[in-house]
């Protein structure tokens, strides 16, 4: 076996990707996911992976989990990732978004635990809807949300422990994340996954504003790539990386491309613009790509994956 790795959240989206990667890479793993968002069908059967379908903020169990298996990598996933849903309910997505991964940290210090690497995995929420563009990890921090504000604390938190206590610790700003097995069934689920879903159902798709608002679409296994680097590299320690492209794409045009790949049209209705939605976002990965990260995929080649991928699935 390579590694002892501890995935929070890692029956999600992006987290089941990289469980998956990280077995294939011969690591042993251990997930803990309480299935609100996440689920089991994620996960590959192997005898590497161990998962507890627990919440984070279990802490009797975080606490025995850390202590007993003394992990070489732990990447913190576990969210409450739907910004409406911390909006509607700010004490107890708290719990889960800041106060359980404060408590991780508390642990490790608490029993001298010394994993290789400690990576929080935060959004690009924390920028807000400053209109500066693009986004350098050095731009202007205006979280508008609870999910914001408790993403960037817990960043904070993470890379101050690492700095106070010797921990190696690093951070990451996801900007827009696509790819298999993202969960579509919110209204707040990524634009992608409601489009794929759309059009492989020939339902109709609801355009918030006109379609000239644009993303950094960053297709998951780059992401996954961007983990790991981040991960391995002794530069991490004590930074932010913010994870993308670099490039952006209106609405419009990506389905444009959709409808390319999938041979349909998109039936669409336009609605107004989404309260508190931002007109563009896209991301300075200059940091990032120090660490000697370049992106695979563009947005023709990972929409192209992402559709072969649902229609075998
Ligand atoms: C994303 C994050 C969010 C974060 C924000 C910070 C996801 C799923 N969400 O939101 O957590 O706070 O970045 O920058 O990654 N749209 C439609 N129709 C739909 C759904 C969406 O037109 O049915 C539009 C939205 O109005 C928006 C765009 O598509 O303009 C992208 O929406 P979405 O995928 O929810 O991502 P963000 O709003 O960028």
């Amino acid at each position: 076996m390579a590694d002892n790795v501890l995935v929070t959240g890692g029956a999600g989206f992006i987290g089941s990707n990289l469980v998956r990667d990280l077995i294939k890479k011969d690591n042993s793993v251990t997930v803990v996911d309480d299935l609100s968002m996440g689920r089991l069908s994620n996960l590959p059967e192997s005898d590497q992976l161990t998962f507890y379908q627990k919440s984070i903020t279990d802490r009797k169990f975080m606490d025995e989990l850390l202590i007993n298996r003394q992990f070489d990598y732990i990447y913190l996933l576990a969210a409450v990732a739907s910004v409406a849903d911390t909006i509607k309910r700010p004490e107890v997505t708290h719990q889960i978004n800041q106060d359980a991964n404060l408590w991780i940290m508390e642990t490790l210090r608490r029993n001298q635990l010394r994993p290789k690497k400690v990576v929080f995995t935060s959004s690009a929420a924390v920028y807000g809807d400053d209109p500066l563009q693009p986004k350098s990890e050095q731009s202007r921090i205006v979280p508008l949300s609870p999910y914001a504000i408790d993403k960037f604390a817990s960043e904070r938190f993470v890379i101050d422990y690492g700095q106070l206590y010797g921990l190696n610790t690093a951070a990451t700003r996801f900007f827009n994340v696509y790819g298999p097995r993202q969960n579509p069934s919110s209204p707040y689920s990524g634009v992608l996954s409601l489009i794929t879903q759309r059009l492989q159902d020939n339902q109709i798709f609801t355009l918030f504003g006109d379609g000239t608002q644009s993303r950094d679409f960053v297709y998951v296994d780059d992401v996954i790539l961007a983990l790991q680097l981040i991960a391995d590299m002794p530069e991490s320690n004590g930074q932010v990386y913010n994870v993308a492209t670099g490039h952006s794409a209106s609405l419009i045009e990506t389905i444009r491309i959709f409808e390319k790949i999938s041979g349909d049209t998109l039936k669409i209705e336009f609605a107004d613009c989404r309260l508190g939605d931002i007109q563009r976002s896209e991301a300075d990965i200059c940091k990032l790509r120090k660490l000697g990260y370049e992106p695979k995929f563009d947005l023709e080649t990972g929409l192209r994956r992402y559709w072969e991928f649902n229609q075998n699935y």
